[in-house]
């Protein structure tokens, strides 16, 4: 089996004091590749550079809507700058996240994320997306943005088939992680059931949102395998062949193949 987790955090804090063995049990589960992803700048210039260490890792960088408000033109200018890393292959996590009311507000989020569509579109690179209880307003986003849309990700899907479908007729990959195999996930199974094959994807956003049957562990890139096994089994198809497109798939988005 050949997995590419398409998103997750290994670079963070949370894997410091076993990440050797963390990278053991990927190589084991046969993750080969991922992605890791900032969410402001020290976070962004940090997967850069675990990225740069590690062969089997690629990197975005970026502002997740969590921190918008630090998007100013001094850490866009310092993006543009990481950007000329060539493990940096996208621009990301970047997004709408309406979950927390300590986020930053709405208009705040909206500028930082269209600033960061801008430089995408600049640097040729595709977009990984983080969109929580905020998709109407995102799909709105992306509509007016139309001409400088560079395509990629919308990372750990929570929507219904109805908005993924919004999604992938704008040119997006759709990536499922840990939620999609909880029992009580019908909508989100519908979605992954109907997503083609050629725009799905699979990702842990480890250290966060383990599987079945880890769910309210730590997670970690190893268990992508879960997510691979439970869509391949709605989709009643072959798990190591939905790990062979997915890596595909993968290595597409993010400029590898
Ligand atoms: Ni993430």
């Amino acid at each position: 089996m050949e997995l590419f987790d398409s998103h997750c955090h290994v670079d963070e804090t949370q894997f410091d004091a076993d990440r050797a063995q963390v990278h053991a049990r990927m190589l084991q589960a046969g993750v080969g590749r991922f992605a890791v992803l900032g969410s402001d700048l020290p976070t962004s210039r940090h997967a850069v550079e675990y990225a740069l260490s590690h062969e089997s890792a690629v990197a975005a960088i970026g502002f997740h809507p969590e921190y918008a408000d630090r998007c100013d033109e001094a850490s866009l200018a310092a993006l543009r700058e990481m950007a000329k890393a060539p493990c940096v292959k996208a621009i990301g996590e970047i997004g709408l996240d309406y979950h927390w009311p300590d986020n930053p507000s709405r208009e705040t989020q909206a500028a930082a994320c269209e600033a960061q569509i801008a430089l995408a579109c600049e640097l040729s690179l595709p977009v990984a997306y983080h969109v929580r209880d905020a998709h109407m307003d995102m799909i709105d986003l992306l509509k007016r943005n139309k001409p400088r849309l560079t395509g990629g990700i919308m990372h750990c899907f929570s929507g219904s088939w109805e908005i993924a479908r919004e999604y992938l007729r704008l040119g997006y990959y759709i990536s499922f992680a840990g939620p999609v195999t909880f029992k009580k996930a019908p909508k989100l199974q519908e979605a992954a059931v109907n997503v083609p094959l050629d725009r799905l994807l699979i990702e842990t956003d480890s250290p966060y949102m383990a599987p079945e049957p880890v769910r309210g562990r730590r997670n970690e890139p190893a268990n992508v395998r879960y997510v691979c096994e439970k869509i391949a089994a709605l989709r009643g198809m072959d798990a190591e062949e939905l790990a062979r497109v997915t890596t595909e798939n993968a290595c597409r988005v993010y400029g590898l193949c």
